[in-house]
């Protein structure tokens, strides 16, 4: 267990930090919380300005399959698909390998890669839909902090029990005052976050013994 960063190939993206900051009204916050239509496709300053396959998860399938030696028959679980890319990129680089991602979003799951919509389900972070020890790995890649803090640990808990010693969690935090400041000026949706001694304490809490890393805006 320990900190690993498996995004690292992820193409950076730009992010017009003080126009995000003069959108951060309760209204807004309140609508990005839905993630529907304006979250994934609407204007930049409520979500992501348009969610779109470009195939920039497939470096990071490569390193997600690398890192847990995934093959076909395997079985993964995307936690906080949105729109299901990754899960596609995963089964192009690990043919056979079964995947299925969930999401809290109905409106990002019904518009998701036409190649794996039949194995995209709804459902929640913190109560998972599946038997105990039911995935060979679970990733969850900037989901986990749209929870408050007691639903967070309940997630993090239901990552390990369906795949002990086999997760892989990423989440917002920031590891200087700076870096605090920046994000609490872009954030929307998060509903905890922390410096990643206040994450790892989370974590010990829930009882997690697999990976994880940050997601820090500079
Ligand atoms: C920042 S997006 C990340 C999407 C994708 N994992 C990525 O990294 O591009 C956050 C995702 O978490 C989903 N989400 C928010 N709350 C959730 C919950 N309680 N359970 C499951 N998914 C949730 C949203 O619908 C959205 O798809």
């Amino acid at each position: 267990m320990g900190e690993v960063n498996l995004l690292a190939r992820l193409p950076g993206v730009h992010r017009n930090i003080a126009k995000r900051h003069e959108a951060q009204s309760p209204e807004n916050i309140a609508i990005a919380r839905q993630y529907g239509e304006t979250y994934f496709d609407g204007p930049r300053e409520l979500g992501y300005g348009g969610y779109r396959y470009d195939g920039r998860w497939l470096p990071v399938a490569e390193d997600i399959v690398r890192h847990f030696g995934l093959k076909a028959g395997d079985r993964l679980l995307d936690v906080g698909c949105a729109k299901g890319f990754l899960a596609k990129d995963l089964r192009q680089v690990c043919p056979g390998l079964e995947v299925i991602g969930l999401d809290v979003s109905e409106y990002a799951l019904t518009r998701g890669a036409p190649e794996v919509r039949g194995r995209l389900v709804r459902g929640s972070a913190e109560a998972l839909p599946f038997p105990d020890g039911s995935f060979s790995a679970v990733v969850s890649l900037n989901t986990i902090h749209n929870l408050a803090r007691a639903d967070a640990v309940r997630a993090v808990r239901e990552v390990e029990r369906l795949a002990p010693g086999r997760g892989f969690i990423q989440v917002d935090s920031y590891r200087t005052p700076a870096q605090r400041d920046v994000f609490l000026s872009w954030v929307l949706t998060a509903k905890f976050h922390d410096y990643p001694e206040g994450w790892l304490a989370l974590f010990r809490e829930a009882g997690y013994t697999g990976d994880w890393y940050w997601t820090i805006l500079e």
